[in-house]
């Protein structure tokens, strides 16, 4: 049957995988999955601040633009991933001092965005991540430390002045339902567009645990977020299960997948679902989450697992 990409595009909606770059310069069944089942491509490290600026004023895109013309090559556009965050940045950027900071901040974004601002591969960023604690409170960081919280905006107005016509995005994890943290998301967005400040784009990053149950009102989240005027999207979904695989697991682990695509579908201004990695030879999940893991939708050898079949039939009939 045919590709999730095919089904995707059908729909009008994208279909996404994070990608690394070292089984992408050394594995065939990496890249052929990769370039044949998606149509966008997130770096999953490659575009972070540590990998593209690791010392100040020295830029290294061997990484990022590995990935991007990756993508080109297969038809598939880029959402840049992430400018401003406070992991995976280097130290030198953590001391300096306000006005020194910000200078960095803006210096940066003028970089790694105008390197790209021609190239109509890279459509999107993700400009500022994870800014909010799980209360609502802005993220005590270095970035908020130091520069309040007005470095949220000064980097939305720098990525536009780097790239006019690229989509911008704030995005998050644990604010697909409805609560505290997505709440405070919403009034930031809110805010910050009543004063013009250039957010289009909302990421829910959808790291999803089976243990934690399924944000039921994940629909209804995306549509208030949408009424703001805002894209919003799924931007790193992955659905980890405790334990060894089971059959009752990946059913489990799958109708979780079938939600989160079907909601997406449901809301007009949501562009598409990225997930993060596709096989869980790769996850993230149990070098952070150890005992946890068996998160994406292909098993360690390649092989498709029920999350992928679930995710293609909700974009073929959802
Ligand atoms: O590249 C070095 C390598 O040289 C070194 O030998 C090795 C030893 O630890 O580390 C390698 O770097 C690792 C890097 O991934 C590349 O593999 C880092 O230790 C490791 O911390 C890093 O993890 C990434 C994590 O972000 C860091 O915060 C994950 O791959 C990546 O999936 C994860 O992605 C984040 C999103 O960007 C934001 N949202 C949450 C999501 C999951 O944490």
């Amino acid at each position: 049957d045919a590709a999730l990409r095919v089904h995707a595009q059908a729909r009008g909606k994208f279909i996404g995988t994070a990608l690394a770059t070292s089984p992408l310069a050394n594995e065939t069944a990496y890249r052929n999955i990769a370039a044949g089942e998606f149509n966008q491509i997130t770096a999953e490290n490659a575009m972070k601040w540590s990998d593209t600026e690791p010392n100040d004023n020295q830029y290294t895109f061997s990484g990022a633009d590995q990935i991007v013309n990756f993508a080109t090559a297969n038809n598939q556009q880029v959402h840049g991933h992430t400018l401003v965050w406070h992991n995976q940045t280097p130290g030198w950027v953590q001391g300096l001092s306000a006005t020194n900071m910000r200078a960095a901040m803006n210096e940066h974004i003028a970089t790694v965005v105008g390197r790209y601002a021609n190239n109509p591969t890279v459509v999107s960023w993700d400009v500022v991540n994870e800014v909010f604690e799980e209360n609502g409170s802005f993220r005590s960081s270095f970035w908020y430390n130091t520069l309040g919280s007005g470095f949220i905006a000064d980097a939305f107005r720098a990525a536009r002045a780097a790239d006019p016509d690229a989509r911008l995005c704030i995005n998050d994890y644990n604010v697909e339902g409805i609560n505290a943290k997505s709440t405070a998301m919403y009034n930031l967005v809110s805010q910050l567009r009543s004063q013009n400040v250039p957010v289009d784009c909302v990421g829910f990053q959808s790291h999803l645990s089976t243990q934690y149950g399924f944000p039921n009102d994940l629909q209804q989240n995306l549509q208030r977020f949408a009424n703001l005027g805002v894209q919003v999207r799924i931007t790193e979904l992955d659905v980890r299960i405790q334990g060894s695989r089971t059959s009752a697991k990946d059913t489990q682990q799958a109708t979780y997948y079938t939600n989160v695509v079907n909601a997406c579908l449901a809301v007009t201004a949501c562009a598409g679902v990225t997930i993060w990695g596709f096989t869980d030879k790769y996850s993230w999940v149990p070098d952070t989450f150890p005992g946890e893991g068996f998160a994406l939708i292909y098993d360690n050898n390649y092989s498709q697992k029920p999350s992928y079949t679930a995710v293609h039939n909700a974009l073929d009939n959802g």
